[in-house]
């Protein structure tokens, strides 16, 4: 898109660069230019609108889910990382002295085998561990946190553990909690922490009270408050903001990360479900590539959260099964071809999780976890963005055991890592020839990209396979870095970056029938650890905001409508020659069940649009509508922690509706015109 660049303090020559640009004439129209006119034809409603259309796409990048969405408050609580006291320090209060030693015998579990013994030799006022948690212990004022862990006595001496909250460099404590009560067997402890203050960069503070050994292990301080106020639940504020989605589906847990960058640190959902000291730590695999060395797996936010949060926000669950291959860009590990078996075992173990009978092996996991209905999942995917023979040779596997077997589940195959290129034309050569269910595209492109492919689908064959456009964000040029937030336009947020994904998604709903589904991607973005950026959701310990891609996904998601109705616009481009570009991008569409007309128009110009709206093959059009407007100033404006709302929906009434009245559609904006219907 056009003039992107911020302009803080204007040199002589800048000036009169500004001064010529202001003088020179506006984009003409084309030659045969008509006046703006949307046609919409109501009598010839065209293909149904898929209700998975727009969904959500979680992976654990960005701290996402340790750190994010899983509000555990203590890193490393099972002292299961590579190096297992990272992120714990010693601490010692008021003369005590002991020591500390890692143990790896005799641990809870096999899955968790290491744990911390914790030997006070001299009482004093204690002596134990501090824990930073995920860039310092956010504990807000007021609130109460559970603080619980398992432990034995090593030499049967009556010790008891004090747990702390306190500012990173001591003082006062902001609140504590005491357990006792310890015998020679692991058993689990708690006791609640109600805080006095409100600090994003507190600590945690363990200490062994009184002179004896004591095995500590899975130490944590978990908020109270939680989505839906389960125990050891979500973070609130951010699945709140996944459900105001309103996501037709939710994919998980990614990505790159289904893969591993090598197959040792692949996703493997049966670790991750259970009790929680069961459930076994996995290095992950954004670790290195932030070089974020404390980023890891806890597995707290498991397949079972997973199925049980798109229960809660409405989402259909699209889970991703690794294929026998680890990240074809790093790793490079292969299963061969006749050691798939257990991986295919894993695919239909999960069907059996998910759907199966609470008296199944599987089905029964699910029961004892709280949950004996099954959860209805009705597709799930193989692989993340592989591409070659070496993807579609085991795919196929998968594809004929899973169709033998589950032929209602449908399944999604990846299409490689690029819209287009060798890899790209490869998979569709594929699905050319063999049944496919749908297709997962990724593109991750500039701005002009999305403008300029916005009729990307309009050629697809429309008996050919479905398309999941399953991982796409407008990435924003520039120099800066990758994981930055705020001033700049590298990578970030901005509003062009939206409207440019909106301008792509009125012609993705055009093409609903052969577009079903679609997910912006990544969804969230912790603001001190990013690995990648731009993200449609930021947040810091407290607070999250939505990036102007998030309203423009809820606008487009609440405001689907069931059936596509045919829109011309006339008047459509201006410019000349290669300069000739379109006006608008619109997509109209019918909710068959409120009746409502509804139409969804991207005006990427620094110009207002008047246009004429002319409706065909609909009765009783209501003089009274409502227009969501998302707009701004300037193209580079983008959210922020202290202005998280700078770009966001503002609706107001229109009046003066009928089957023609006119409507000017704002500079850099989105709008979504919703008109009754009687
Ligand atoms: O969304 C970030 C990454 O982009 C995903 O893990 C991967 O599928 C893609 O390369």
């Amino acid at each position: 898109m056009r003039n992107t660049k911020n302009i803080v303090s204007l040199s002589f020559a800048a000036l009169a660069l500004l001064i010529t640009l202001a003088l020179a004439p506006s984009p003409a129209p084309a030659a045969d230019a008509q006046p703006l006119t949307l046609r919409v034809d109501a009598a010839k409603p065209g293909p149904a609108i898929s209700p998975t259309m727009y969904g959500i796409f979680f992976e654990d990048i960005n701290f996402a889910g340790d750190g994010g969405m899983y509000p555990e408050l203590i890193s490393n609580r099972s002292f299961e990382f590579r190096e297992p006291m990272l992120d714990w320090k010693w601490e010692l209060r008021g003369g005590a002295f002991g020591s500390l030693r890692l143990m790896d015998n005799g641990g809870l579990n096999p899955n968790n085998p290491h744990y911390l013994r914790i030997q006070v030799e001299t009482a004093g006022g204690g002596y134990g561990v501090t824990n930073e948690g995920f860039r310092g212990v956010g504990v807000e004022k007021g609130k109460t946190y559970d603080f619980s862990l398992y432990a034995r006595s090593v030499d049967g001496k009556p010790v008891a553990v004090q747990a702390l909250v306190e500012g990173a460099t001591g003082g006062k404590a902001y609140g504590s909690a005491k357990v006792e009560g310890f015998t020679k067997e692991w058993k689990k402890f708690s006791a609640p922490v109600t805080v006095s203050a409100t600090d994003a960069k507190a600590r945690f503070v363990l200490l062994v009270q009184g002179l004896g050994t004591l095995d500590v292990d899975m130490i944590s301080l978990f908020p109270r408050e939680t989505f839906q106020q389960r125990p050891g639940g979500l973070r609130a504020d951010l699945a709140q903001k996944l459900k105001e989605l309103k996501p037709g589906f939710m994919r998980f847990p990614g990505g790159c990360i289904v893969e591993g960058n090598q197959l040792d640190n692949r996703y493997r959902w049966k670790e991750t479900i259970g009790d929680l000291a069961e459930r076994k730590l996995n290095w992950n695999r954004w670790n290195d590539w932030g070089k974020v060395p404390d980023y890891y797996q806890s597995y707290g936010l498991g397949f079972y959260e997973f199925f049980q949060l798109c229960e809660d926000i409405g989402a259909e669950p699209l889970p991703i099964v690794n294929c026998g291959m680890s990240c074809q860009f790093e790793g490079k590990e292969l299963v061969p071809l006749d050691q798939l078996g257990p991986y295919i075992q894993d695919m239909l173990d999960l069907i059996e999780f998910a759907n199966g009978p609470a008296t199944s092996t599987w089905g029964a996991k699910r029961a004892a976890m709280g949950h004996p209905a099954p959860f209805n999942m009705k597709m799930l995917g193989v692989g993340n963005e592989q591409w070659s023979e070496q993807y579609f040779k085991r795919y196929a596997i998968f594809y004929k055991e899973l169709k033998a077997k589950h032929p209602e589940i449908k399944l999604v195959t990846g299409s490689g890592p690029d819209p287009s290129g060798d890899k790209f034309d490869f998979a569709w050569s594929y699905f050319k020839k063999n049944p496919t269910d749908l297709v997962d595209e990724h593109f991750y492109r500039p701005p002009q990209w999305f403008f300029d492919n916005a009729h990307r689908y309009d050629t697809y064959d429309r008996n050919g396979a479905k398309v999941f456009a399953g991982e796409y964000a407008a990435h924003t040029g520039g120099t800066g870095a990758v994981n930055a937030q705020g001033p700049g336009t590298a990578r970030r947020n901005t509003l062009e970056a939206a409207l440019a994904e909106a301008a792509f998604l009125t012609h993705v709903e055009r093409n609903a029938d052969v577009v079903q589904m679609a997910s912006y991607a990544p969804l969230l973005a912790n603001i001190e650890v990013t690995q990648w950026a731009p993200d449609l959701i930021w947040f810091d310990h407290f607070h999250s905001f939505g990036t102007p891609s998030y309203y423009v996904q809820q606008l487009f998601s609440v405001n689907k409508g069931t059936r596509v109705l045919p829109l011309t616009i006339e008047g459509q481009k201006e410019g000349r020659g290669s300069a000739l570009r379109e006006i608008l991008y619109a997509v109209a569409s019918r909710d068959e069940k409120s009746g409502d007309l509804i139409l969804k128009v991207v005006n990427p110009s620094k110009a207002r649009k008047e246009a004429r709206i002319a409706l065909s093959g609909v009765e009783g059009v209501k003089p009274r509508g409502e227009a969501t407007v998302l707009a701004s100033k300037s193209l580079t404006d983008q959210n922020s922690l202290e202005n998280p709302k700078k770009v966001a929906p503002v609706t107001k009434p229109v009046e003066g509706a009928g089957s023609s009245f006119r409507f000017t559609f704002d500079p850099y904006s989105m709008t979504v015109l919703r008109l009754k219907t009687k």
